[in-house]
């Protein structure tokens, strides 16, 4: 079999990063401002975020801005057209889809070594490493981004201890990101991976969501939308509550276990699926992550009984010592990011303007802001909102003095 060569990779990833530029309005609009004010010119900037078209598209921008970015990924989470595309603009890439975890490690420290102003982390595993092992650069950095739910929980248990050396803005904290990218992206690209990467069909399959937080919301809505059977397990009463009222069967993991077909694990937290809850599934199962990451599945108990029978690209079957058979799917990452091309580009374009917004944000030397979880500005959020709004040839109410008055009104 012939090799793709480093100048078809790139041109392959210059296509799929043209393409997702031409629906990124509001992330194009942040970028030139930051091209045109000068904010970012000269700054070090890394950016440790799954790496795929539309994440380019904000370190192509930066770089036209002026910035000298460096870019981490980890296996899971990466792309080789992308890289070489961006390899070809002589960016910095740390990223290697063939490491092992020491490898990937090293990577991450050598991104570090980089020396970035501001960190742009999801998961915030890049912003921790800092903390731990490179004290002095923590101490010289403007800050850092957070694009995830699972980065800002560990974040804030930091800053409450006195451990969060930086200033962090929690992109993700913002409306814009997680009422969109969490709930309208994680759930369309999740369901369209899985049915994309066995080539399965949904309707009438029963299906678990463990968690009903943004991300399992958007999973069981899309899932449903194709006919699925959707079962919620959730620990929090209120969102159980909210996902009974969106007409799901709410239950807990065990009584959803005997018919169940399909999981999605969409909390972030480890070990919400056991293997106990596995000893009453039917062989066959289907699992994936919609969340954090494998720690969601019990891939230690899977992995250890035994190299799982590859059945077709990213579908794993692990045969159990009882004769039944579990199938895991992308080794039980996220599977939007590793089966998939990740969240739609619309979403991703609010979700990197936002991103873009915060580095301008840190960037502003002459206001520093302080250690500690910080939120996007409101101003910013309407804004970007509103661009987009636009974009599709929609706009708001015009806020007339007649209602403002009502509004005001006691
Ligand atoms: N794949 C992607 O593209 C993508 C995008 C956005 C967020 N995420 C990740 O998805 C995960 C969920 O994000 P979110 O914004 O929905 O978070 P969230 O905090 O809104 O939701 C998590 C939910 O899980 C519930 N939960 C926790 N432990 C549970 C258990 N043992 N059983 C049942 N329910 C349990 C919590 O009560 C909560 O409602 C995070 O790890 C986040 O980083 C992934």
């Amino acid at each position: 079999m012939s090799q793709t060569s480093p100048v078809e990779l790139a041109m392959a990833g210059r296509g799929r990063i043209d393409w997702a530029s031409r629906s990124m309005p509001a992330l194009q609009q942040a970028l030139q401002r930051l091209l045109e004010q000068g904010s970012v010119a000269g700054m070090r900037i890394g950016i440790s975020l799954v790496l795929e078209p539309k994440t380019a598209n904000l370190v192509i921008g930066l770089q036209q801005a002026g910035a000298q970015v460096a870019v981490f990924a980890p296996p899971d989470c990466t792309d080789v057209e992308v890289i070489a595309a961006l390899e070809e603009r002589r960016i910095a890439v740390f990223s290697d889809p063939a490491a092992n975890e020491a490898e990937n490690l090293e990577l991450a420290r050598a991104f570090l070594r980089t020396n970035p102003q501001i960190l742009v982390d999801d998961g915030a595993w890049v912003t921790r490493l800092a903390h731990r092992e490179f004290p002095q650069l923590v101490e010289s950095m403007l800050g850092a981004t957070e694009e995830t739910t699972s980065g800002v929980r560990p974040l804030r248990v930091m800053e409450e201890q006195g451990e969060l050396k930086i200033p962090v803005i929690a992109v993700n904290d913002s409306p814009l990101k997680y009422l969109f990218d969490n709930v309208y992206g994680t759930g369309q690209s999740c369901v369209m991976a899985l049915l994309d990467l066995t080539n399965l069909q949904i309707a009438g399959r029963r299906v678990l969501v463990i968690g009903y937080g943004w991300v399992g919301k958007g999973v069981a809505q899309h899932a449903t939308a194709l006919g699925a059977l959707v079962s919620v397990a959730e620990i929090d009463p209120i969102k159980a509550l909210q996902a009974q009222h969106d007409g799901h069967r709410v239950c807990s993991v065990q009584a959803a276990a005997p018919d169940c077909e399909v999981v999605f694990a969409a909390t972030g937290i480890a070990g919400v699926l056991t293997a106990e809850h596995l000893a009453s599934m039917p062989s066959g199962v289907i699992l994936c992550t919609a969340g954090g990451g494998d720690f969601e599945l019990p891939m230690t108990f899977l992995r250890a009984q035994g190299e799982p029978r590859n059945l077709r690209d990213h579908i794993d079957e692990y045969q159990l010592d009882d004769g039944r058979a579990v199938i895991v799917v992308a080794d039980g990452h996220c599977i939007n990011c590793t089966g998939g091309e990740g969240n739609p580009i619309e979403i991703m374009d609010l979700s990197l303007a936002l991103q873009a917004c915060a580095i301008e944000t840190l960037a502003r030397t002459t206001e520093p802001l302080v250690p500690g979880v910080h939120r996007i500005a409101r101003d910013i959020e309407t804004q970007i909102a509103a661009q987009r709004l636009a974009h599709a040839g929609a706009s708001t109410e015009p806020l007339t003095p007649a209602l403002e008055a009502a509004l005001r009104d006691w």
